[in-house]
């Protein structure tokens, strides 16, 4: 390797006596693309602020400019060429673009005086460096977040980045904002620069980088070519854990639909939609944002009632005009974004779970049933493998992935005929995203009738019998997930 912009040595810290990093070591080359993986909480992010001198490490150095450094100083490191991107982008979000470019923290008590219109031509000069299209003047509060994130980037060009450090800057991203990062930082890399990507998803660690290492707990993994890694690796590097593939294919479908769906419109979110699912089923629906299909599902299930068309259950016309009338035909429903529709996060796991399902435990006399109600509290916790010493803690004690097992465990606690989930494993980490399809499959086997809706091309390529596509509140497709490829399926999406 030619000489490196950063070479980091056996660093090792702790907080309170946890051990977040256990001896990690990194080398990066110039203009070189380099992704930082782990699972959340890995060590990731304190690694990254012990390059960039916010943390001192316990034990190891880092050499960076010929120099090996035990403990740096954030002005160090900047001078150095180090730049981070952090996940909040650390801009003020009152102050003009031109102003927070101008703006360092770090350097604030070194600040040199620089006359303003000479000022404002670095400005220019660093945004053309990007490309980035943006009047000098605007407050960053009016911002896209995408744009927000221009900004902090131009600041890093202006102090002569050598290395730019991101620490997960998809998360808020749309999927077109994330491939117009991607030319940046192909571009950044053209013009010599190094990039430090850190990520926990595998499809962008494949896209965009050349070299990659993995933590798992504290310890470096392994460092290598982004092209001798594969699906199955990844995920054991991650996770120490080997998993096995879950394709899907349906097995012990009820021969008549469970769920008809026929000319379905809503005026200016879907249009006469129509399809139909059977008990065993998977069906996955895919497309763009603003492609219809949440909004679909939210009619399915009485939460935006349909103009028109026909919804039949067994065989039985139904008016889905509320969440009430969606229950009474069996139909389940767990949203987008799990922690603020999804959960009571204050109340305990238990409570959780039967939430829904207090008419079915309530005895006779409108009693409630506690030996009823702790025995299916429990029967789920392990059905769904709930990482939780006790269902009486507060449902905030989970990780993500462990929360999302509750809002589905709270949903199959009811008998329901048909389940639909909305991006299902957004946000959880790949132990958890397997475990969460193995138990969909599963519940599809004993005669669930399921709908995923979702953005995750593998996940729906993997979990389900049929695929439609929406495009403009349309199906564009209906595609059979066993004759297709990522690639082509993503082509049908554009
Ligand atoms: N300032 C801190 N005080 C105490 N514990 C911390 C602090 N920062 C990080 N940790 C702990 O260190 C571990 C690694 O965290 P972090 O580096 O943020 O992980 P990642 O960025 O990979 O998600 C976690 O267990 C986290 O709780
Ligand atoms: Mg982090």
């Amino acid at each position: 390797m030619a000489q490196s912009v950063l070479k980091v040595v056996d660093i090792k810290k702790s907080f309170a006596g946890v051990e977040a990093l256990k001896g990690v070591s990194l080398e990066i080359a110039p203009g070189e693309i380099h992704c930082l993986a782990g699972e959340n909480g890995c060590g990731k992010s304190t690694l990254i602020k012990i390059i960039s001198g916010v943390y001192t490490a316990d034990a190891g150095y880092i050499e960076f400019g010929g120099r090996s450094y035990q403990k740096i100083t954030p002005i160090e490191a900047i001078m150095n060429g180090i730049q981070v991107i952090y996940q909040d982008f650390s801009i003020f979000p009152n102050l003009s673009v031109m102003e927070n470019l101008a703006f360092n923290t770090e350097l604030a008590d070194k600040r040199v005086l620089v006359n303003r219109k000479r000022f404002r031509k670095i400005a220019e000069e660093a945004i053309a460096k990007i490309d980035f299209k943006v009047d000098l003047d605007a407050k960053v509060k009016d911002l896209s977040v995408a744009d927000k994130q221009l900004v902090a980037i131009s600041r890093a060009l202006m102090f002569n980045a050598k290395l730019i450090i991101m620490d997960e800057p998809t998360t808020a991203l749309t999927k077109k904002e994330v491939s117009a990062l991607f030319k940046i930082i192909l571009a950044l890399k053209e013009q010599g620069i190094s990039i430090l990507f850190v990520s926990h998803k595998l499809n962008e660690v494949f896209e965009i980088s050349e070299r990659f290492t993995i933590i798992r707990s504290g310890e470096k993994i392994i460092t290598g070519n982004t092209s001798d890694l594969d699906d199955k690796k990844f995920s054991y590097y991650m996770t120490g854990r080997e998993f096995e593939d879950l394709s899907f294919t349906a097995k012990n479908v009820e021969e008549e639909p469970v769920l008809e769906v026929e000319d379905l419109s809503l005026g200016g979110c879907y249009e006469n939609v129509s399809f139909s699912l059977r008990k065993g089923e998977i069906l996955g629906i895919t497309g763009l944002l603003g492609s219809g299909r949440t909004e679909l599902a939210l009619s399915l299930f009485g939460l935006k009632k349909a103009d028109s068309g026909n919804i039949r259950i067994n065989g039985k016309e139904v008016v889905l005009d509320s969440v009430a009338a969606a229950m009474e035909n069996k139909i389940g429903y767990v949203p987008e974004d799990r922690l603020t529709e999804g959960l009571f996060l204050s109340r305990s796991i238990g409570e959780n779970i039967i939430i829904s399902d207090l008419n079915s435990l309530s005895g006779r006399a409108g009693v409630y049933d506690f030996k009823k109600k702790k025995s299916a509290i429990n029967k789920w916790v392990k059905e769904l493998a709930i990482a939780t010493p006790d269902p009486d803690n507060a449902c905030s004690t989970l990780s993500g992935g462990n929360q999302q097992r509750v809002v589905l465990a709270k949903w199959l606690a009811r008998d329901l005929d048909v389940l639909i989930l909305n991006g299902p494993t957004m946000g959880v980490d790949i132990g958890s995203k397997h475990d969460i399809h193995k138990i969909l499959q599963s519940l599809a086997e004993k005669g669930l009738g399921i709908i995923i809706i979702s953005d995750d091309l593998p996940e729906i390529l993997q979990n389900c019998s049929h695929i439609l596509i929406m495009k403009d509140g349309r199906v564009t497709a209906r595609l059979d997930p066993k004759k297709i490829r990522e690639k082509e399926l993503s082509e049908y999406m554009m």
